[in-house]
């Protein structure tokens, strides 16, 4: 059996044609999750520590310097502290494997559970969007992990579907954005569609094809359509943004014309409130730290730039600012402000103004955003889409009779 999946930056969901209708595979109650995925950390346990003749012998080692130095007290007063230090040793070891090997998907949790546990337990790793870093450079372990991710997240599809349909799915159309997000150009497109067939195929699938997402959107409406028509499909999604010029309905099939992709989505909207309607409260304009640490702090997709924000020291940062980055270096933070961006933006669609508690970043500290605030940090993306839109106008000969729109954005 083959499904269809959307593997969007935000939200996933699957299909199948089942007795010649399309049928939704669903994920508990809905019919898409968000693409996140959740790892508890493996908190070591101190019952487990057993003194092994390696372990034995680095006592023994301890209790020998000790009386070298002439410490004082009986041979087993000695041992009982080296072995306390040991043991220390080796509950450091055990968390420092643990959190090497986020690899262990046994106990993973998915979609808004797996954000919800994360914020809940201020441990463990939390995924968002590996789409988005498909088309990244990523040193071989973050490769391996994101990969992984995805084929986690593949499987799980795969598995729901394969319980629901009542048969084995093992081949799969995927959806993919006619331009990935990437930070090496067309290479990273290439590298994403290869990073998503390994997955799929660590997933389970022994079979995989691609299908750009407006053509995937497109089919849709063109079920609908009686008359044959020119259409333009809008997808305005998550992480990108897709148009494809088609000819759809009139029981004949749908051909794509040509498509186009720009690499920025709603995400991109969240992080421009964070930047424009947040940052501020944490020094930007204001404070010697430098602009991109803002950046990378708002950049919650992308593993390598959080890390980089969590490695700075801001104990010589003025204050408010200082103890205000502090807490936002601490675990969920930047995803809980994020989440709260994404709040923001989506209000702002039907509001003048906003606002968000921002207590567990200082006790009492509230931002407002209103409507002007929320387009001027949208300038940069607005921007992009008139020129994608204009680049669509100009290619097409004449002005189709419809558009078709689509995408949470
Ligand atoms: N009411 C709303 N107003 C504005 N944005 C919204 C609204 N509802 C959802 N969104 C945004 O829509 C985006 C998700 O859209 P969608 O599910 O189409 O993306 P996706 O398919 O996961 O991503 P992509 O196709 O880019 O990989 C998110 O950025 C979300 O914040
Ligand atoms: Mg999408």
């Amino acid at each position: 059996m083959r499904v269809g999946i959307d593997f969007g930056t935000s939200y996933s969901a699957a299909a199948a044609v089942v007795d010649g209708k399309v049928e939704l595979i669903r994920f508990g109650d809905a019919c898409q999750f968000r693409t996140a995925v959740f790892f508890p950390e493996q908190v070591p346990n101190p019952d487990d520590f057993r003194l092994t003749p390696a372990l034995a012998a680095q006592v023994e080692s301890i209790v020998r310097a000790a009386r070298m130095q002439q410490a004082r007290g009986p041979d087993a007063q000695l041992r009982r502290d080296a072995i306390r230090v040991v043991r220390r040793q080796w509950m450091e070891e055990q968390a420092r494997t643990a959190a090497a090997s986020i690899a262990d998907f046994q106990s993973a949790l998915f979609g808004e559970e797996a954000v919800e546990a994360y914020l809940e337990e201020g441990t463990g790793h939390l995924i968002e969007s590996p789409k988005s870093m498909l088309g990244y450079r990523l040193d071989p372990p973050v490769r391996k992990v994101i990969v992984s991710i995805a084929a986690h997240i593949l499987e799980h599809i795969r598995l729901t579907a394969t319980r629901q349909l009542g048969v084995p799915v093992r081949e799969a159309v995927i959806g993919r954005p006619v331009e990935f997000r990437s930070s090496m150009g067309v290479a990273g497109g290439a590298q994403a569609l290869e990073l998503l067939r390994e997955a799929a195929a660590m997933a389970g699938f022994d079979d995989v094809s691609f299908l750009e997402e407006p053509a995937a959107a497109a089919m849709h409406y063109h079920l609908g359509l009686a008359e044959r028509q020119d259409t333009l499909i809008v997808d305005i999604g998550g992480g990108t943004t897709d148009l494809a010029h088609a000819e759809l309905g009139g029981g004949l099939p749908p051909v794509v014309h040509r498509s186009w992709g720009l690499p920025r989505g709603g995400a991109d909207l969240d992080v421009g409130v964070n930047l424009h309607g947040f940052m501020p409260l944490f020094g930007r304009d204001a404070s010697a730290v430098p602009a991109h640490h803002y950046v990378e702090a708002a950049s919650v997709h992308i593993l390598p730039k959080q890390r980089e924000f969590r490695r700075q020291d801001y104990r010589r940062v003025e204050e408010p600012y200082g103890s205000r980055l502090r807490a936002l270096q601490r675990p969920g933070a930047t995803t809980r402000l994020n989440r709260l961006a994404e709040r923001i933006k989506i209000e702002l669609g039907g509001a003048e103004h906003s606002e968000a508690a921002l207590g567990f970043i200082e006790s009492g500290l509230a931002v407002a955003v209103g409507q002007d605030d929320f387009l001027q940090a949208s300038q940069d993306f607005l921007q992009r889409l008139r020129q994608l839109l204009e680049r669509a106008r100009a290619d097409m000969a004449g002005t189709p009779a419809s558009l078709f729109l689509t995408g949470g954005s």
